[in-house]
């Protein structure tokens, strides 16, 4: 897992240097979003992103779900199954349902070969090459890229400040130790909260799902401000929570909202609460870095609990069946 995490700068280099000859999506009304997992996670982060630069609402849905309800998806609207695999059969069901709706379809996976992306119209592949371990790491930071470049596409824009992702990420990962403290603090829990606004709720579920499955703690991610609404009675000063407070912020009243959360947390439950950033301001490029944090947190963690993080209990790499 480490060493994927690792092979992320150059991963992403090879894919926007390869974007520019890719295939564009076209454009559309409306774009939903299926995925699963992780993948679903990087589809919450990158909605953030699409809709700003296209002007053009994203919605995103659990792939298992979409497939087998009532969805308002018409040939207008482009349809982007999302998996590292190509594989996942809730994302295929949902592909087809897209398709029987006659929305065009644009995949974005790992892989060229797979069911997923040949089923589809068009797609981008993500370039993340072979992923060792069953927790995703780079490849979700890949689809990521996809995503925002999908954005960048749609709207008509180009964003240099992309470019340097990679060597932000390698940046970051040289100084991996950061996360060595809470990851040692974290470890002796149960139960973790992970705590957002904005894209930094998104990122909360992925650094739970990434938490669950290391290290097999029981983590929750809730919207900060949601998380008022009657959830914050579990907390007393046994159960920690982390609030994700790095600069993923369009909006600087969102941001305030989300100190100023943490702050009445801390009065009315006084748990043990971890901020968590990182000193990147550019907001186009701190998710990155946030996702790369968590990612990091987790495997620190579950090695520290001695955890098979390449292998987690009960998991396989692709979920092949609904
Ligand atoms: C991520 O760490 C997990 N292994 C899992 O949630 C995964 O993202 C999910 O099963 C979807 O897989 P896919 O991207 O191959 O469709």
């Amino acid at each position: 897992m480490l060493n994927d995490i690792k092979e992320t700068p150059k991963v992403l280099e090879t894919l926007l240097h390869n974007n520019q000859t890719e295939q564009k999506p076209p454009s559309a009304d409306k774009i939903y979003i299926a995925a699963s997992g992780s993948s679903r996670n990087a589809a919450n982060i990158a909605k953030y992103f699409i809709e700003k630069t296209a002007n053009v609402p994203v919605i995103v849905d659990f792939a298992g779900e979409f497939a087998h309800r009532g969805v308002a998806i018409t040939k207008n609207d482009l349809f982007v199954p999302l998996s590292q695999s190509g594989e996942t059969a809730d994302v295929l069901a949902a592909l087809k349902k897209a398709k029987s709706a006659g929305a065009r379809t644009f995949a974005v996976t790992n892989n060229e070969n797979s069911t997923i992306h040949k089923l589809s119209d068009a797609g981008m592949p993500v370039y993340a090459g072979e992923e060792k371990s069953i927790p995703s790491t780079k490849s979700f930071t890949c689809q990521l890229m996809c995503l925002y470049l999908l954005g960048l596409h749609l709207g008509n824009k180009y964003e240099p400040v992309l470019r340097e992702v990679p060597e932000k990420i390698s940046g970051f990962i040289e100084t991996e130790d950061k996360t060595d403290g809470i990851a040692a603090e974290i470890k002796e829990y149960k139960n973790i909260i992970l705590l957002g606004r904005g894209q930094n709720h998104a990122l909360a579920e992925e650094g739970a799902l990434k938490i669950k499955e290391t290290s097999y703690i029981n983590a929750a991610s809730y919207p900060a401000g949601e998380f008022m609404h009657g959830h914050l009675a579990v907390l007393d000063s046994e159960f920690p929570v982390i609030s994700i407070l790095s600069r993923c912020f369009d909006d600087a009243e969102n941001y305030g909202l989300a100190i100023k959360n943490t702050r009445d947390i801390r009065q009315k439950r006084n748990p043990r609460i971890i901020e968590l950033l990182h000193s990147e301001e550019n907001k186009i490029i701190a998710p990155f870095i946030t996702a790369v944090m968590l990612q990091l947190l987790a495997y620190k963690t579950a090695m520290l609990l001695g955890r098979d993080v390449n292998r987690p209990r009960g998991l396989k790499k692709t979920v092949e069946s609904e």
